[in-house]
């Protein structure tokens, strides 16, 4: 199947592929999400597998767009942080393309992709002018986008924060592997977005990932100066991205 106004999103993260049709004019799944668990160790042709095992469940025969973990330049695949090294200098977007019989096929980084999706038809969606995505996981991902157009691979979770990597001090899973409190991690967080908004200065602040669901406890904790709302489309973000990204003219 393949349809007006409609593209079909995968999101590929360290525990599930996801994927699901978009409805690009409201943001909202034509369909239930499909997911299968990530292979491992999730290397290009496992995944790539996967990927195309989704798309047959879903008798999509359109383009797709498609998040990796990753800095993704050109549709190949630069960093590696969360996901087997092998990706690294890898075709991503050839890759995908020939598994799924040579369609179109646009790859992205996976916070770019929720960024896209928030700035358009979540938290930010009000909102005119610097919008920041960081999205809390096993790493910590980021997003810059100027009046709803992207700045990709921003790649702020790597910033150093007080001597630590930004994504090593406030990620959610160091929250997990210390056991913090929220009232020890939010003060973490703080010190990362101190930094990121000194030197971007950012309107506003999305906060995602899964631990987004749980804002009302932490939010109110952080002490930095920019707004920080949390993100609205929750574990559908990276999909909804990815399909806009088909015609967001990432695609070639
Ligand atoms: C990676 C980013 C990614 C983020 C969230 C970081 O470790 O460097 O590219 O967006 O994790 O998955």
């Amino acid at each position: 199947m393949s349809a007006r106004g409609q593209a079909f999103g995968i999101d590929i993260g360290g525990s599930g592929v996801k994927g699901a049709l978009v409805d690009l004019e409201t943001g909202d799944l034509v369909r239930d999400r499909i997911k299968f668990a990530t292979p491992h160790p999730s290397t290009p042709s496992a995944v790539a597998e996967t990927v195309a095992k989704l798309v047959a469940q879903a008798e999509w025969d359109g383009p797709v767009g498609i998040t990796m973990p990753s800095v993704v330049v050109n549709g190949i695949v630069r960093t590696a942080a969360n996901i087997d090294k092998t990706w690294v200098d890898t075709d991503a977007a050839k890759l995908f393309s020939l598994a799924l019989g040579g369609r179109d096929v646009v790859v992205l980084n996976d916070a770019d992709a929720a960024g896209m999706a928030e700035d358009r038809f979540g938290a930010a969606r009000d909102i005119s002018g610097l919008v920041m995505l960081l999205t809390f996981g096993t790493g910590i991902g980021s997003a810059l986008l100027y009046h709803g157009t992207l700045v990709p691979n921003t790649e702020f979770g790597h910033i150093e924060v007080k001597g630590k990597e930004a994504e090593h001090r406030a990620a959610s899973s160091v929250k997990e592997r210390k056991n913090l409190s929220y009232k020890q991690w939010a003060a973490e967080v703080t010190k990362v977005l101190v930094t990121l908004e000194n030197l971007v200065w950012p309107d506003i602040f999305v906060a995602g990932g899964g631990i987004s669901r749980d804002a009302e406890h932490w939010i109110p904790l952080l002490g930095n100066r920019t707004p920080v709302v949390a993100a609205h489309l929750r574990n559908t973000a990276g999909i909804v991205g990815a399909a806009m990204a088909v015609t967001a003219g990432v695609a070639p």
